[in-house]
């Protein structure tokens, strides 16, 4: 897949930019000796395995074992190929590739890869008109499934005529040569005579339209039973089903505020509820999610909740898919649809608001899991009951926080009607395989959210931690009212508009009111002054225990941890907007000077991040 560039140019590349400030501009490195050290971004880790040698100019994890030099490390971060990738450094740092590509093999590449984009674009072409120009059963069929004309138009679908040769022969005389027709996986080499025909035949065609606007490849439907009822592309050099979610290049405009992608199985059901008002859906065209699709999703969203078929296989797909998903750093949700049906049928049937309803009501991973271990089980039965908690307890297990933890304690206890501290000591120690013990201690408790939150927080491209960010704003606040003295400690340091939570924000000004004109908060009348939301945030505040040593340090660490916090919103924004601006493909004048400005920006809030974590 690769395309040769003189090994010349390729170092020239790699000399311009310096690892350590590409892999800087991922992850947080410390310099320990002669190397620095991090975090690795492509595993799980909490200890630093990931080295960069300055020196070398090469990364190498310890852990993982991924290795190499700067360009293999923006491939695999950004899910590139190393010709994108090299196009993305040499942009970077001002080299315009383009001068380079007249060496013959290269060009021959670069020019094959353009023609299967274009045969591709010609056959969809083709197919449309077949759709919308002429008489055809194509257009019955879905006009009767109930799809609008402004979306058929939107998604570019057609029609491929029942004939053999209509395609090949059509591309033929536009001129393209037979051996890419073929490479395209449009048509099929005859087994016995010589010649090729058409693969798709009397099918309604779903053309498969990447990021950059390429149509990369097809799925092509029967118009009713028949079997294989999609029958996609094949892998080609420009089509790779791992690589790819259906919908994107339109969805990826509509994640929204809350930047959220749906997540389907089908063509159909995007379409539909695209037709229907929900644009932000994307479809992993029948496989289970790959590494490569969870690249894409942390790339474009910051939530992504699955909405597959209900049945027994789609519930274990479901789980798989979470899992890669969470592992990158996206939040999952799962729709639960309370009648058998797909997105398709459900929006036709029951309209928008209820889709969307279903939406809002998505449940987290750890909730999905853990009634999916409920309905397994009978908690009518003592042996039931048992599996039912020891099953959830190795799911509970996966969460970081502590305070998590007892949220979801409290829950199993009610439904097993198990003391919560039998739950909480399976869970926290007394357990006989040591190995499996779960870190705990009195301290670390207290403190949990520096060791977790922290380090969750050192991944690459990390989704925004406002919700993390409250549980350090909690510890705060919570430190603010136990004493004038802390709460002046506090605001020497930040003012409240430090704080990324609005509750907690408006919590910390009420109690600076209150210590206008008095030295000690009382509680009942800072409750009168709270909303009931407020008042919610206020006793899980009043829970936490206050330590007594050490404040001064640990008011430091929590005031550090926050701006943390703050740098990396503000990095993941500009971020976002550089990226925005370099995959805009019509750039506007100044947008090239924007992307070095924000490039600037984004350097020294790394740079401040980086001074803030070596404090
Ligand atoms: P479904 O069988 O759920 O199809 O397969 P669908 O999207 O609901 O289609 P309609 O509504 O019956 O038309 C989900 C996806 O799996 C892939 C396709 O990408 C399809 O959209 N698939 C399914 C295939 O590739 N081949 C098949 O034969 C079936
Ligand atoms: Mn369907």
């Amino acid at each position: 897949m690769s395309i040769k560039y003189s090994d010349q140019l390729i170092e020239e590349v790699s000399q311009r930019n310096d690892i350590i400030d590409i892999v800087s501009q991922y992850i947080n490195l410390k310099k320990t000796g002669k190397n620095y050290k991090g975090l690795c971004p492509f595993h799980n880790e909490k200890t630093p395995s990931f080295v960069v040698s300055e020196d070398k100019q090469l990364f190498h994890c310890f852990g993982c074992g991924e290795a190499g030099n700067v360009i293999n490390f923006v491939m695999k971060i950004e899910n590139l190929d190393f010709f994108d990738s090299l196009e993305l450094l040499a942009e970077k740092s001002g080299i315009d590739l383009s001068e380079y590509r007249n060496d013959g093999s290269n060009k021959e590449k670069v020019d094959r890869k353009s023609k299967l984009y274009k045969i591709n674009r010609e056959a969809a072409l083709f197919f449309y008109q077949n759709l919308t120009k002429t008489k055809n059963v194509g257009i019955k069929y879905l006009l009767n499934r109930g799809l609008s004309v402004d979306v058929i138009k939107k998604f570019g679908l057609g029609y491929a005529i029942n004939d053999w040769e209509k395609l090949n022969k059509y591309l033929l005389t536009m001129g393209y040569d037979q051996k890419l027709i073929y490479e395209s996986g449009l048509v099929i080499k005859r087994k016995e005579n010589e010649g090729y025909y058409d693969r798709f035949r009397n099918r309604v065609m779903f053309p498969i339209i990447s990021t950059t606007k390429k149509i990369i490849g097809f799925g092509g439907r029967v118009l009713g039973d028949g079997v294989p009822k999609y029958l996609n592309s094949p892998e080609s050099p420009i089509f790779n089903k791992g690589n790819i979610l259906y919908g994107l290049n339109l969805a990826r405009n509509e994640i929204g505020k809350e930047k959220k992608l749906i997540v389907v199985e089908g063509y159909t059901d995007v379409i539909s509820l695209y037709q229907f008002g929900i644009k932000n859906a994307v479809a992993t065209l029948g496989t289970s999610l790959t590494k490569n699709h969870a690249g894409l999703f942390k790339r474009y969203c910051e939530e992504v909740i699955i909405a597959y078929d209900s049945d027994l296989a789609g519930q274990a797909a479901t789980i798989r898919g979470m899992d890669i998903l969470d592992e990158v750093g996206c939040r999952v949700k799962v729709i639960k649809l309370n009648v058998k049906m797909d997105p398709d049928e459900y929006i036709r049937s029951f309209g928008t608001d209820a889709f969307r309803e279903n939406v809002e009501n998505a449940v987290p991973l750890i909730d999905y899991k853990i009634e999916l271990i409920k309905n397994e089980n009978d908690l009518n039965t003592n042996e039931g009951r048992i599996s039912f908690i020891n099953k959830s307890i190795k799911v509970i297990r996966s969460l970081k926080s502590p305070v998590e933890i007892d949220i979801y304690v409290e829950r199993l206890s009610k439904e097993a009607n198990i003391a919560p501290n039998v739950i909480k000591s399976e869970i926290y120690g007394n357990n006989r395989d040591k190995k499996n013990q779960y870190k705990y201690n009195k301290n670390n408790r207290k403190f949990n959210y520096k060791n977790n939150r922290y380090e969750k927080n050192l991944k690459p491209m990390k989704k925004l931690e406002k919700n993390g960010s409250i549980e350090i704003e909690k510890s705060i606040i919570s430190l603010c009212l136990s004493s004038k003295t802390n709460y002046e400690k506090v605001t020497s340091q930040i003012n409240s508009h430090d704080f990324l939570n609005e509750d907690s924000r408006s919590i910390f000004n009420t109690i600076g009111d209150i210590y206008k004109t008095s030295n000690k908060i009382d509680i009942i009348s800072l409750l009168d002054q709270l909303d009931f939301e407020k008042v919610k945030l206020l006793k899980q505040i009043k829970e936490r225990v206050v330590p007594f040593e050490d404040i001064d340090k640990i008011i430091k660490d929590l005031l550090i941890s926050l701006k943390i916090f703050k740098l990396n919103e503000q990095i993941k924004i500009i971020k976002d907007e550089i990226r925005r601006l370099e995959v805009e493909k019509n750039k506007e004048e100044g947008d090239v000077e924007k992307i070095k400005e924000l490039r600037g920006e984004l350097l020294l809030l790394v740079k401040e991040l980086s001074n803030l974590r070596v404090n």
